[in-house]
This record gives C-alpha cells, sequence and structure tokens, in this order.
C-alpha cells in the first residue's frame, strides 16, 4: 500500500502496529548487515528505545550552533568545495576519525540494505578506526543517517537556490524560470527575505532528499510506503502545494518523520546544511569584483 495523504501518514507513523520492515540478524560481524542489526533505525520496540536514549544523549552533546560555523568555515576554507563538508564537520564534533569516503561507501547501501563488498568493506575499516561496541555504533549510525540525507538536502536547496537566485546563489537574479510556474523575480525576493533558513525548510517540504519511509504491519506483514513527496504536497494541508516558496517559513512537512521514530537530528541537519549555504555565500562574496569606484 502506498500512502500520499498527510493525515494518513502520520497516523503510519504514530501507530506501534507499523514497524521498520525487519532485518537480517545473521550477518557476519563487520559487514553492513551486521552493522544494521545494532542500530535503532532498523529495530523495534524496547531494543529500539534504549538506542535511541543512545543517540539523543550523544546528539545532546553537540551544539548545532557550533556545527553552523564549523560547516561554514570548512566551506570557505575548501574555497567553497562543499562536497563532504557535513560529513567531516560531523566526524570532527564526534571526536572520530572517520573518512568521508568510508562514511560514503557505508552509507550507500545503509538504508536500502545493498549489500555490497565496498559497503561490506567500509564497515570494516570503519569499526577498526572507531571502534565495535555500542558507543562506536552509536557515532557511526549519525554519521551513516547523515551523509546522503544532508547532502541531498543541500544539493536540492541549491538547485532552488540557482533558479531563483537566492542565499549561497549570486548566480541567475531572478532571470531564469523558477520550478513549478513560480517566476523567478518574484521567489528571490521572497526567498531573500526568507535567507537560508526558509530556502532549507522550503526545500525540506517540496524536495525532501529522501522520498519514501517503509513500515511494516507488525501482524500481517502488510507492507506500507509512505510517499513523502506526496504527503508533503497534500493540498489538504498545504496551500498551493506545487509553489516553491521559501517564505511560507516552518510547515508541518514529513520530511523528518513524525511521531514514534522521527529523525532526532533535524536541528543537526538543518544547521550543518544552513552552515555550507553560509560558507558558499561567503566565498562568493570574497570571490566577487569590488564596486567600481572601490579602493
Ligand atoms: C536533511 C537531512 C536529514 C533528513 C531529511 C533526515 C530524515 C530522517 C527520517 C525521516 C528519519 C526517520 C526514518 C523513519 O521514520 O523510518 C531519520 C532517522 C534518523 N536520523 Fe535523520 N535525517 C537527516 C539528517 C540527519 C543527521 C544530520 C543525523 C545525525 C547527525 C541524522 C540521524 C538520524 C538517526 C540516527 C535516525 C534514526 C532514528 C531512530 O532510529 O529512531 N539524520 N532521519
Amino acid at each position: 500500500m502506498v500512502i500520499t495523504r498527510h493525515d494518513e501518514a502520520r497516523a503510519v507513523l504514530a501507530d506501534p502496529r507499523y514497524v521498520p520492515p525487519p532485518v537480517r540478524q545473521d550477518a557476519p560481524p563487520y559487514t553492513l548487515g551486521w552493522l544494521r542489526a545494532q542500530v535503532s533505525r532498523f529495530s523495534s520496540g524496547e531494543t529500539h528505545a534504549e538506542r535511541r536514549r543512545a543517540l539523543d544523549k550523544r546528539l545532546a552533546q553537540l551544539d548545532p550552533a557550533a556545527l553552523r560555523r564549523m560547516a561554514r568555515e570548512a566551506t570557505l576554507e575548501r574555497g567553497g568545495d562543499r562536497t563532504g563538508v557535513p560529513t567531516a564537520v560531523l566526524a570532527a564534533a564526534l571526536g572520530v576519525a572517520a573518512p568521508v569516503s568510508l562514511v560514503e561507501a557505508a552509507a550507500t547501501g545503509y538504508l536500502s540494505g545493498e549489500e555490497t563488498p565496498e559497503a561490506d568493506a567500509a564497515v570494516a575499516e570503519l569499526t577498526a578506526l572507531l571502534g565495535d561496541g555500542p558507543p562506536a555504533v552509536t557515532d557511526l549510525t549519525l554519521l551513516l543517517q547523515a551523509h546522503a540525507a544532508t547532502e541531498g538536502l543541500i544539493a536540492n536547496a541549491l538547485t532552488h537556490a540557482d533558479r531563483a537566485g537566492v542565499a549561497g546563489s549570486h548566480r541567475d537574479q531572478g532571470g531564469a524560470a523558477a520550478p513549478h510556474g513560480d517566476q523567478g523575480g518574484a521567489a528571490a525576493s521572497r526567498g531573500d527575505r526568507a535567507g537560508v533558513e526558509g530556502l532549507l525548510q522550503e526545500t525540506l517540504r517540496h524536495d525532501p532528499p529522501l522520498k519514501a519511509s517503509r513500515r511494516v504491519e507488525r501482524t500481517t506483514g502488510e507492507e506500507v510506503v509512505i510517499d513523502l513527496v506526496a504527503a508533503n504536497r497534500d493540498p489538504a494541508v498545504f496551500a498551493d502545494p506545487e509553489r516553491f516558496d521559501p517564505a511560507r517559513g516552518e510547515t508541518p512537512h514529513l520530511t523528518f518523520g513524525h511521531g514514534l521514530r522521527p529523525c532526532p537530528a533535524s536541528a543537526h541537519a538543518l544547521a550543518l546544511a544552513a552552515g555550507v549555504l553560509d560558507g558558499l555565500r561567503a566565498t562568493a562574496d570574497r570571490s566577487a569584483p569590488l564596486p567600481e569606484g572601490d579602493l
């Protein structure tokens, strides 16, 4: 069953009868399958509650404002080369030596469960570097969950910024038509007023980096796919839902999940993405030619 309505999606995500699709528990140690069997994300019941408490405790040690500053500085230092910045900053803030390339290789199959030799090798290397006990698994799951989603959010936000000429993008100041029929100029002026936060919030609603969430009904085994794109554009909840409008502010989008197991790091994700966009804007400001007449 595919769910597209916002109210139905919220109901499933808040209902304990619906759990994440179970993962195999017999994978050899230090493989991707082994890691997936250890983490909060794919567990349920008391095991999930316990692992989730460990995640919340670890995340409470990370200050989103500091993450944003670090992401800005790292992006600026790299001259605007943003790829990998969120993961590198998160690893530094956690105080772990986890190369971005290994996180990326392991993250590739983390959500889908596609077990490849590359992903297995990356998990083995990461556990050799970080350890294989519960604290290391907590840090690893944070890095793997964060990686693709945060990179995806930034990429999607930049696409909109480019089209509308807002935050982080000094190109195309309102000339081109923005997506879904919006006019670039109008979106640009709304976007400039709304700033980086407005751009990110609306990108989360309009173009979620993760397009779907899956659940299984515990007793019947029925699989439910929640179509986040459709739910985030449900006309019963969002006025003019197809229009990308950074001035909407915070909306009840479901991109960070809802109910029993929403993303525990939405503030951290937003801070990392905002920091990268701040850094891109600062890089562009630095390289912009001085106005004529300036000394
Ligand atoms: C734009 C970026 C992000 C998005 C859209 C996102 C979205 C989500 C969603 C929807 C879930 C719940 C999945 C479900 O309901 O089955 C989730 C879980 C999770 N996210 Fe995020 N996330 C993002 C960034 C991050 C970051 C930066 C971190 C870590 C610093 C993180 C850590 C986690 C963890 C550990 C879980 C599992 C929670 C649990 O097991 O209860 N996420 N995320």
